[in-house]
């Protein structure tokens, strides 16, 4: 038998002031798109943000629907919009930031599960790392690759 560790790292911002230009704005850019978001359900408004290779940036937000599991990820909803739009260009970063009650969250919002197999299978599909920020009134949180956030994921190689 053997033990093994994984171990991910990150930066971690105070506000978006110290962050680099190009971060900055795909950070703001997210808390733009979080206004565009139907969650008449959760009232938890999240917007995703994703930065291409030739400098497009592409917004998404959640829409829920009454029946649950309907409803879209803000992350799901630009990244499925950005493969579909502009298939020759590769994401370079993605800003998630969420509203609730108006307001920025003060914690970092980190993407479910499912979106973070979907980045990491659009990462690995362009060969190109995906930037992951993750955006809150009290911090904000970078991390160099949606892979970090996945560690043991499932992928097409587990398929046979
Ligand atoms: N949600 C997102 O859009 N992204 C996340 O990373 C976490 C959760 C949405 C789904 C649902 O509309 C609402 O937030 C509450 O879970």
């Amino acid at each position: 038998m053997k033990e093994r560790e994984i171990r991910i790292f990150y930066k971690e911002y105070l506000n978006v002031n110290e962050m680099p230009e190009a971060d900055r704005i795909i950070t703001e850019e997210a808390v733009v798109a979080a206004s565009g978001a139907y969650a008449p359900y959760s009232h938890f408004m999240v917007g995703a943000a994703i930065l291409l290779d030739d400098g497009t940036i592409v917004r998404g937000a959640n829409v829920e629907n009454a029946a649950f599991p309907s409803g879209s990820c803000a992350e799901k909803t630009a990244l499925s919009y950005s493969v579909s739009n502009y298939p020759g260009r590769k994401p370079v970063t993605i800003a998630i930031a969420a509203l609730s009650g108006k307001k920025l969250t003060r914690k970092p919002v980190p993407p479910c599960g499912n979106c973070r197999q979907m980045l990491v299978e659009e990462e690995q599909r362009q060969g190109n790392p995906i930037k992951v920020i993750l955006a809150g009134s009290e911090k904000i949180l970078v991390i160099d690759s949606a892979e970090a956030l996945m560690p043991l994921r499932f992928t097409k190689s587990n398929l046979g």
